[in-house]
């Protein structure tokens, strides 16, 4: 579905659901991490796109005493009030990310009260590609649609207020901007070069007709995926930051290769392993943002691959299927680079190409994923697409 029927199908279905039109509709699109994994947290810089999977969230000011939210996916309906929220711990958790915007509008003072809305998606659950941000930025849309709000005016600031519900206690991951700040700031056409601690970001020029963009989604989740895995590296990164630099609120993008090859003797292996996976990645990302802007797609590519590499040898979130599809897709003409995008584990390769050669790539990775694993891999291409929106109907 494009953006357009997203929106149109969320539209028309929350008049099928509740018999009134919805008055506003803000939708959101996933997002693919080019380059710094895991380097969000660590206020050092990702390489970022917003992707053509979008989530719609139609909705109207509630004449009912309760908030209702529907959705066309496989989850229930969920009833509350606005004024006394609870966390939701069933079947209905997915409003979870709903109420965490409407928590963080009203400590920002904005009056959210009562409402209707229906979602729905075309981006596929546990892809990789952040449903999960741009349910939340889509909502944080429609709610500063339904009541205006000068946060509105800044993508940026509606990215980080996104970030504070993922992180606050309704969801509570300890994630970074990354996928926020990519379904809030996209701009079709270009890369994002975003830094973590001053939040400052230019556009990099990512022209669909010279660079695709494919995402291998392996559809395996392990257990380390679920939050374990990334809150444990969340904590080690932390640690490793402390011990190096010496301060308790000590942050991995301080750490330069010289300091971590001279004090990394005495850290503990793990720690040092963790460490030098972000601090070069932070150094990767950087060269392919200059890269890119120069058009060197090719250098672009080798930093992809090393990041996967440091990945697998360094930060240990990959995982066999995920490294096969990197391979595979590595060793062929035409390829650029890939590498693992998101939390690792599992999800999604993202692979860079010329355009050309997409039937042989998703030919090849189908056959060797499904020779080596019994089932094929789900192959989603995309183009830097455009950020968020918020439409009055
Ligand atoms: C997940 C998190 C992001 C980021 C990536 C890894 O997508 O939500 O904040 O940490 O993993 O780069």
């Amino acid at each position: 579905m494009t953006r357009e029927q997203v929106i149109e199908a969320a539209r028309a279905a929350f008049l099928a659901h509740y018999g009134v039109a919805p008055t506003a509709v803000g939708v959101a699109p996933g997002r693919v991490e080019l380059l710094g994994n895991h380097t969000d947290y660590n206020e050092g810089f990702v390489l970022t796109a917003a992707v053509d999977y979008v989530t719609a969230i139609a909705g109207a000011h509630s004449e009912r005493p309760l908030t209702y939210l529907a959705t066309s996916a496989d989850f229930p309906e969920v009833t509350f009030d606005p004024s006394a929220m609870e966390k939701s711990t069933g079947e209905d958790r997915w409003a979870n990310y709903i109420k965490g915007i409407i928590d963080e509008l009203q400590k920002t003072g904005t009056p959210v009260g009562k409402f209707a809305g229906f979602v729905v998606s075309s981006v596929p659950d546990g892809s990789g590609l952040s449903s999960s941000a741009a349910l939340l930025v889509a909502t944080a849309r429609l709610l500063t649609t339904l009541w205006p709000d000068p946060l509105a005016d800044s993508p940026m600031e509606l990215a980080k207020l996104a970030r504070r519900a993922e992180n606050g206690r309704f969801v509570g991951a300890p994630v970074g901007l990354l996928d926020q700040f990519s379904s809030a700031c996209g701009l079709a056409g270009n890369a994002l070069f975003l830094d973590c601690r001053s939040f400052a970001w230019r556009a990099v020029p990512l022209p669909s007709d010279k660079a695709g963009i494919l995402i291998a989604n392996t559809n395996v989740k392990h257990e380390l995926a679920a939050g374990g895995g990334y809150s444990e590296r969340h904590g080690q990164c932390l640690q490793a930051a402390r011990q190096l630099l010496g301060r308790g609120d000590a942050k991995l993008r301080d750490v330069t290769p010289a300091l971590l090859e001279s004090k990394g003797i005495g850290l503990n292996p793990v720690l040092k392993q963790r460490a030098h996976h972000i601090v070069y990645e932070n150094a990767r990302v950087e060269k392919a943002a200059e890269a890119l802007e120069r058009g060197d797609l090719a250098e672009v590519g080798k930093l992809m691959k090393q990041s996967h590499e440091s990945c697998r040898r360094y930060f240990e979130n990959s995982c066999d299927e995920v490294d096969l599809l990197v391979e595979v897709a590595s060793a062929l003409p035409g390829v650029y680079g890939a590498k693992l995008t998101g939390g690792g584990w599992g999800g999604s390769a993202v692979i860079l190409h010329d355009p050309t050669v997409i039937e042989n790539l998703k030919a090849a990775l189908t056959e060797s994923y499904t020779t080596k694993f019994g089932k094929a891999p789900t192959l989603l291409t995309t183009t830097a697409a455009q950020g968020a929106e918020g439409i009055a109907l």
